[in-house]
Protein backbone atom coordinates (compact mmCIF):
# COMPACT_ATOMS: atom_id res chain seq x y z
CA UNK A 1 0.00 0.00 0.00
CA UNK A 2 1.29 3.37 -0.69
CA UNK A 3 0.56 6.62 0.42
CA UNK A 4 -1.97 7.47 -2.06
CA UNK A 5 -3.95 3.95 -1.37
CA UNK A 6 -3.98 4.44 2.45
CA UNK A 7 -4.67 8.30 1.93
CA UNK A 8 -8.02 7.20 0.07
CA UNK A 9 -9.19 4.43 2.05
CA UNK A 10 -8.82 7.10 4.82
CA UNK A 11 -10.64 9.23 2.63
CA UNK A 12 -13.60 6.92 2.15
CA UNK A 13 -13.85 5.74 5.99
CA UNK A 14 -14.55 9.42 6.60
CA UNK A 15 -16.88 9.29 3.53
CA UNK A 16 -18.75 6.81 5.04
CA UNK A 17 -18.61 8.50 8.58
CA UNK A 18 -19.93 11.82 7.19
CA UNK A 19 -22.93 10.11 5.68
CA UNK A 20 -24.15 8.99 8.70
CA UNK A 21 -25.04 12.84 9.74
CA UNK A 22 -27.80 11.96 7.39
CA UNK A 23 -31.26 10.99 10.22
CA UNK A 24 -32.34 7.27 9.21
CA UNK A 25 -36.20 6.84 8.32
CA UNK A 26 -37.83 4.19 9.86
CA UNK A 27 -40.09 1.71 7.92
CA UNK A 28 -43.00 -0.03 9.67
CA UNK A 29 -42.59 -3.27 8.36
CA UNK A 30 -38.78 -3.96 9.21
CA UNK A 31 -36.46 -2.73 12.29
CA UNK A 32 -34.06 -1.67 9.91
CA UNK A 33 -33.82 2.03 8.72
CA UNK A 34 -33.12 3.87 5.28
CA UNK A 35 -29.76 5.42 5.60
CA UNK A 36 -27.88 7.13 2.96
CA UNK A 37 -24.48 5.48 4.41
CA UNK A 38 -24.45 2.69 2.80
CA UNK A 39 -23.88 4.87 -0.77
CA UNK A 40 -20.22 5.67 0.25
CA UNK A 41 -19.68 1.65 0.39
CA UNK A 42 -21.09 1.35 -2.82
CA UNK A 43 -18.74 4.57 -3.79
CA UNK A 44 -15.70 3.24 -2.13
CA UNK A 45 -16.26 0.06 -4.02
CA UNK A 46 -16.60 1.26 -7.58
CA UNK A 47 -13.81 3.91 -7.21
CA UNK A 48 -10.93 2.03 -5.02
CA UNK A 49 -11.44 -1.33 -5.94
CA UNK A 50 -11.26 -4.47 -4.03
CA UNK A 51 -8.94 -4.38 -1.19
CA UNK A 52 -8.65 -0.40 -0.61
CA UNK A 53 -12.66 -0.35 -0.60
CA UNK A 54 -12.99 -3.31 2.36
CA UNK A 55 -9.88 -1.81 4.04
CA UNK A 56 -11.85 1.45 4.62
CA UNK A 57 -14.95 -0.07 5.15
CA UNK A 58 -13.23 -2.32 7.73
CA UNK A 59 -11.73 0.43 9.72
CA UNK A 60 -15.48 2.21 9.81
CA UNK A 61 -16.39 -0.90 11.59
CA UNK A 62 -14.04 -1.35 14.01
CA UNK A 63 -14.34 2.21 14.77
CA UNK A 64 -18.01 1.60 15.47
CA UNK A 65 -17.57 -1.64 17.30
CA UNK A 66 -15.51 0.43 19.03
CA UNK A 67 -18.18 2.68 20.51
CA UNK A 68 -18.25 5.89 18.31
CA UNK A 69 -21.57 7.11 17.43
CA UNK A 70 -20.51 7.01 13.50
CA UNK A 71 -23.63 4.65 12.21
CA UNK A 72 -26.96 6.74 11.23
CA UNK A 73 -28.82 8.00 14.15
CA UNK A 74 -25.24 8.34 15.92
CA UNK A 75 -25.46 4.34 17.29
CA UNK A 76 -22.14 2.70 17.78
CA UNK A 77 -20.65 -0.11 20.10
CA UNK A 78 -20.11 -3.79 19.79
CA UNK A 79 -23.97 -4.06 20.39
CA UNK A 80 -24.95 -3.13 16.90
CA UNK A 81 -23.45 -6.11 15.54
CA UNK A 82 -25.90 -8.15 17.16
CA UNK A 83 -28.86 -6.30 16.51
CA UNK A 84 -31.42 -6.68 13.63
CA UNK A 85 -28.88 -4.53 11.19
CA UNK A 86 -26.08 -7.19 11.62
CA UNK A 87 -26.79 -8.64 8.75
CA UNK A 88 -26.32 -5.94 6.33
CA UNK A 89 -23.43 -3.77 8.27
CA UNK A 90 -21.52 -7.50 7.69
CA UNK A 91 -22.79 -7.56 4.01
CA UNK A 92 -21.69 -3.61 3.59
CA UNK A 93 -17.69 -5.69 3.85
CA UNK A 94 -18.21 -7.75 1.63
CA UNK A 95 -19.74 -5.53 -1.03
CA UNK A 96 -16.42 -4.54 -2.40
CA UNK A 97 -15.53 -8.13 -3.20
CA UNK A 98 -18.66 -8.42 -4.89
CA UNK A 99 -18.73 -5.96 -6.87
CA UNK A 100 -15.15 -6.65 -8.01
CA UNK A 101 -16.32 -10.74 -8.55
CA UNK A 102 -18.83 -9.68 -10.34
CA UNK A 103 -17.30 -7.24 -12.48
CA UNK A 104 -14.94 -9.49 -13.82
CA UNK A 105 -16.91 -12.03 -14.63
CA UNK A 106 -19.57 -9.98 -16.79
CA UNK A 107 -16.72 -7.92 -18.65
CA UNK A 108 -14.69 -11.71 -19.35
CA UNK A 109 -17.84 -12.62 -21.01
CA UNK A 110 -19.62 -9.56 -22.44
CA UNK A 111 -17.14 -6.73 -22.20
CA UNK A 112 -19.88 -3.83 -21.70
CA UNK A 113 -20.25 -0.51 -20.17
CA UNK A 114 -23.18 -2.24 -18.28
CA UNK A 115 -20.72 -4.07 -15.96
CA UNK A 116 -19.90 -1.55 -13.35
CA UNK A 117 -23.99 -0.70 -13.36
CA UNK A 118 -25.09 -4.48 -12.92
CA UNK A 119 -22.07 -4.94 -10.67
CA UNK A 120 -23.37 -2.53 -8.25
CA UNK A 121 -26.87 -3.78 -8.08
CA UNK A 122 -25.86 -7.14 -7.47
CA UNK A 123 -23.06 -6.34 -4.78
CA UNK A 124 -25.10 -3.36 -3.24
CA UNK A 125 -28.65 -4.29 -3.54
CA UNK A 126 -29.17 -8.13 -3.88
CA UNK A 127 -26.30 -9.45 -2.14
CA UNK A 128 -26.88 -6.68 0.68
CA UNK A 129 -30.49 -7.49 1.15
CA UNK A 130 -29.92 -11.42 0.80
CA UNK A 131 -27.48 -11.15 3.99
CA UNK A 132 -29.18 -8.42 5.80
CA UNK A 133 -32.42 -9.85 5.70
CA UNK A 134 -30.90 -13.10 7.89
CA UNK A 135 -29.55 -10.86 10.14
CA UNK A 136 -32.87 -9.11 10.53
CA UNK A 137 -34.85 -13.13 10.84
CA UNK A 138 -32.42 -14.60 13.26
CA UNK A 139 -32.26 -11.53 15.84
CA UNK A 140 -36.12 -10.62 14.95
CA UNK A 141 -37.69 -13.95 14.59
CA UNK A 142 -39.23 -13.27 11.44
CA UNK A 143 -39.39 -15.64 8.43
CA UNK A 144 -36.46 -14.94 6.10
CA UNK A 145 -38.71 -14.84 3.15
CA UNK A 146 -40.72 -12.43 4.26
CA UNK A 147 -38.19 -10.08 5.72
CA UNK A 148 -36.28 -10.63 1.94
CA UNK A 149 -39.60 -9.74 0.39
CA UNK A 150 -39.82 -6.42 2.82
CA UNK A 151 -36.80 -5.53 1.49
CA UNK A 152 -38.80 -3.96 -1.55
CA UNK A 153 -39.10 -1.06 0.13
CA UNK A 154 -35.17 0.03 0.20
CA UNK A 155 -35.49 -0.81 -3.70
CA UNK A 156 -35.95 3.18 -4.91
CA UNK A 157 -33.55 4.60 -3.33
CA UNK A 158 -30.51 1.88 -3.44
CA UNK A 159 -31.41 2.22 -7.04
CA UNK A 160 -31.27 5.85 -7.02
CA UNK A 161 -27.44 5.24 -5.01
CA UNK A 162 -25.86 3.13 -7.36
CA UNK A 163 -27.18 4.99 -10.59
CA UNK A 164 -25.13 8.28 -8.41
CA UNK A 165 -22.48 6.50 -7.76
CA UNK A 166 -21.85 4.77 -11.76
CA UNK A 167 -22.39 8.81 -12.73
CA UNK A 168 -19.95 9.37 -10.43
CA UNK A 169 -18.02 6.38 -11.47
CA UNK A 170 -18.28 7.37 -15.24
CA UNK A 171 -16.36 11.04 -14.47
CA UNK A 172 -13.93 10.29 -12.14
CA UNK A 173 -12.51 7.10 -12.93
CA UNK A 174 -9.68 7.94 -14.79
CA UNK A 175 -8.45 9.59 -11.58
CA UNK A 176 -8.39 7.05 -9.46
C1 LIG B 1 -27.28 0.45 10.52
O1 LIG B 1 -27.28 1.68 10.48
O2 LIG B 1 -27.27 -0.21 11.57
C2 LIG B 1 -27.27 -0.31 9.22
C3 LIG B 1 -28.45 0.05 8.39
C4 LIG B 1 -28.60 -0.86 7.20
C5 LIG B 1 -29.67 -0.34 6.28
C6 LIG B 1 -29.87 -1.20 5.05
S1 LIG B 1 -28.53 -1.09 3.93
C7 LIG B 1 -29.49 -1.68 2.60
C8 LIG B 1 -30.87 -1.11 2.78
N1 LIG B 1 -30.96 0.19 2.21
C9 LIG B 1 -31.28 1.11 3.12
O3 LIG B 1 -31.45 2.32 2.86
N2 LIG B 1 -31.41 0.56 4.32
C10 LIG B 1 -31.11 -0.86 4.27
Amino acid sequence: MTIKDLTYTALFTALIIVLGIFPPITIAILPVPLVIQNFGVLLAATLLGPKRATLSVLVFLILVALGLPFLTGGRGGIGVFFGPTSGYLLAWLGIPIVVSLTHRFINNRFKTWYATLFSLIIGGIVFVDIIGSLGVSLVSHLPYLQVLWSNIVFLPGDLIKVIVCFMIYQRVKKHV
